[in-house]
């Protein structure tokens, strides 16, 4: 089964809870919400953020769903070698919830918009599902962002790929700098969007290996079978442009990216 860009591999996986991991902090350390809360986590994937948000959380009960079976069953796993005992999670479509509208005190939404061909009736359908004065939190990155020492154009080309991959199965990889509009478009109210940047040097090692190398670099490198395959660029260059990212991660090197987190009151 292939629902989205980066496919559903065990290396995938990783990727998913190695970006989660080295961001927790930068993206969730104010995601808390007021106890007795009911929220929804749509699209889930593997756990990985389900992990930090249900911990920080412990008085919220969390549903947690995804589309694809088999990343609800390893998010499973995940939550409970943790011990974590507030999340229930449900295989179920976003475009499809099977629950009564207003349910939900909070919904939150971590990289899945930006996969969708159509993000505002997946706003609409979650909208739906959430309480008057409940609040969406909506978390997603923008390509359009990264920049990096040494420059690169075969890296910067491959970066590309991955863009037009992304578009050509419907979504959007610079998504993050819409966020506002979406929330607004979307009839939210007290819309508030901070931009959190990722800035990594050699002074953090987390950083270099969680992020530079284990989450950007890693997503680049999935696609690039792919973006041959396609024609969108070569071989020699895109194997070039990801030794060129690996280079930023080296002594010296130094690799900037922005995530967005926008929300909204209904
Ligand atoms: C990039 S992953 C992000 C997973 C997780 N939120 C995280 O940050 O690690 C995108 C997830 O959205 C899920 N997804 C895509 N379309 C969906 C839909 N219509 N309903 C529910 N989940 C969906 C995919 O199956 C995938 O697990």
């Amino acid at each position: 089964m292939k629902k989205y860009v980066h496919g559903y591999s065990d290396i995938e996986a990783n990727r998913l809870n190695d970006q989660a991991d080295s961001l927790a902090e930068l993206i969730h350390h104010d995601s808390i919400w007021k106890e007795g809360s009911l929220v929804l986590e749509a699209g889930c994937g593997v756990g990985a953020q389900t992990k930090t948000v249900a911990s920080k959380n412990k008085n919220c009960r969390f549903i947690s769903i995804d589309i694809s079976a088999d990343s609800i069953c390893q998010a499973k796993k995940v939550i409970e070698s943790k011990g974590i005992k507030n999340v229930e999670f449900m295989e179920a479509d976003i475009f499809d919830l099977p629950f009564e509208d207003e349910y939900f005190d909070h919904i939150l939404v971590c990289f899945v918009l930006e996969h969708l061909p159509n993000p505002y009736v997946a706003m609409d359908k979650l909208k739906s599902k959430l309480k008057v004065n409940g609040t969406i939190t909506l978390i997603e990155g923008d390509h359009g962002s990264t920049y990096f020492h040494p420059d690169s154009l075969a890296a910067r080309r491959a970066i590309q790929c991955q863009v037009e991959l992304q578009k050509r199965n419907g979504g959007d990889a610079n998504i993050g700098r819409k966020l506002y509009p979406i929330l607004a478009e979307s009839a939210f109210k007290e819309i508030k969007v901070s931009a959190r940047q990722v800035y990594v040097d050699d002074s953090n090692p987390g950083w270099v290996e969680g992020f530079t190398k284990n989450t950007f670099t890693e997503m680049i490198k999935g696609v690039a079978e792919e973006a041959i395959k396609k024609g969108l660029i070569d071989r020699e260059t895109i194997e070039k442009g990801i030794s060129d990212l690996y280079k930023t991660a080296e002594g010296g090197g130094t690799f900037c990216y922005t995530f967005f987190k926008g929300i909204g009151v209904k």
